[in-house]
């Protein structure tokens, strides 16, 4: 009851930076959002490091501070992806990155450590936010 209530305040934090941002409209709606939650129950059996973490992403509060395509208090994830190359290592690096938070590589912000993610779990966010500019894994 309690996950599902910080959800929604998620879900609508999510919705106020989106319709903020006036470039593309994205329209997501809420039952999207929910419905991506339900798909983290069953990653155990999700073939696809990619939507599980993809799902990952939406169901915590990286959309916070993250746009797909446009910077908002993080750089967008799209230009993430340009930036780095799709390959193990830097999916560890940024993994890493996920769990503990840091700055300077974009900006002084930093960005905040998210200390309750499994590493597997950070990889998969990581794997999703690297294939976002098409490149596959190499
Ligand atoms: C409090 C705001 C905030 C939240 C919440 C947040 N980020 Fe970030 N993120 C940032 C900022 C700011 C940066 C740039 C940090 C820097 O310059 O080193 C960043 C950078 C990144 C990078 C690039 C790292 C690098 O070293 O190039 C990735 C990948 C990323 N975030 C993914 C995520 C994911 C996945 C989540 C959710 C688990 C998340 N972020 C949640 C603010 C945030």
């Amino acid at each position: 009851m309690e996950i599902k209530m910080k959800l929604k305040l998620q879900v609508m934090a999510g919705l106020v930076i989106l319709s903020a941002c006036s470039g593309k409209t994205e329209t997501r709606n809420a039952e999207e959002y929910v419905a991506n939650d339900a798909g983290i129950e069953a990653k155990g059996t999700a073939a696809d490091p990619i939507a599980v973490g993809e799902a990952l992403v939406k169901s915590n509060d990286c959309n916070t501070c993250h746009h797909k395509t446009n910077t908002v208090i993080g750089p967008a994830h799209l230009k993430v992806a340009e930036k780095y190359e799709f390959t193990e290592a830097n999916v560890k690096l940024l993994a890493a990155k996920i769990m503990k938070g840091g700055s300077g590589v974009w900006g002084q912000i930093p960005m905040a450590a998210h200390v309750d993610l499994t590493e597997e779990e950070a990889e998969s966010m990581a794997r999703y936010v690297l294939s976002l500019d098409g490149e596959k894994e190499h």
